[in-house]
């Protein structure tokens, strides 16, 4: 069968452009934001980790632009954080990854994709990353500040950040998190104002940490949500991202 019809047969979450002239009706077309989330214009002898790939949007633009990629993300959805009173009874039994799948090998792509949380990535199993990019995936987290350790301790660069934030908690002039476990829409448990998620790089050892800009990420239906696009860098390396 031939990649579009293979590609029709599946739900997306990125728009990619499978082949020329047809992009995959993804919930998320990110090609008009690429420049808001500061990826260095070539990564060529970089080894980059992509943290929570879905469909690959990410870990292909890095590989792309010349970087060796391991891409991280979950084959069960009983494997993801879900609130207690929220979890579902059933689970598909197929698994996660068809779309990632049948981009890599349409694309005869390299990347490679390990099914693993961030939370059990270490850099034993993994090796170390001159990059990591991890973009909406702390937001869905229970424990981001772990989610962040085990990122610090797999980086010797720089890390990329963009996440969402409260525009409401901005307002405040100190670091702070929003309980939304109980809101009904995708699954968020802690939803922090800006100067939270740079306190938690800060602690888990990142150091200059700049941010990129703010900007609202719009789903294909319509509704947005704003992010803040953060690039922190470990101690003594040297700032790997493209201007702002
Ligand atoms: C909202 S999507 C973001 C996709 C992509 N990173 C982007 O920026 O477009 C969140 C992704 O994080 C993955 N994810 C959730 N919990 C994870 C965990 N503990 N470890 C690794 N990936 C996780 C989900 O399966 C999903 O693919």
């Amino acid at each position: 069968m031939d990649p579009v019809q293979r590609a029709e047969e599946l739900t997306w979450y990125h728009s990619l452009e499978l082949v020329p002239g047809y992009v995959t009706p993804g919930m998320f077309d990110l090609r008009g934001v690429v420049h808001r989330y500061g990826l260095p214009e070539r990564m060529d002898g970089m080894r980059a980790l992509d943290v929570g790939t879905w469909d690959g949007f990410w870990a292909f633009e890095m590989e792309r632009r010349g970087a060796e990629v391991v891409a991280l993300d979950l084959d069960d959805e009983r494997d993801l954080d879900w609130p207690a009173d929220r979890r579902p009874d059933t689970f598909p039994k197929t698994p996660r990854g068809a779309g990632f799948a049948l981009a890599k090998e349409t694309f005869g792509s390299k990347v490679e994709r390990v099914n693993r949380s961030i939370y059990r990535a270490l850099p034993e199993d993994l090796g170390m990353f001159d990059l990591v990019f991890c973009g909406s995936v702390l937001i869905h987290l229970r424990d981001q500040a772990l989610a962040i350790e085990r990122i610090a301790n797999l980086c010797r660069g720089t890390f990329i950040s963009v996440e969402s934030f409260d525009p409401l908690l901005n307002l405040l002039p100190f670091p702070v998190a929003r309980w939304r476990a109980a809101r009904d829409a995708a699954v968020v448990f802690w939803e922090p104002n800006v100067r939270a998620w740079k306190g938690m790089l800060t602690t888990a050892g990142f150091e200059r940490i700049d941010e990129r800009g703010r900007f609202k990420l719009q789903a294909r239906a319509g509704w947005s949500v704003r992010h803040v696009a953060l690039a922190a860098h470990k101690p003594g390396a040297a700032p790997r991202t493209s201007a702002p």
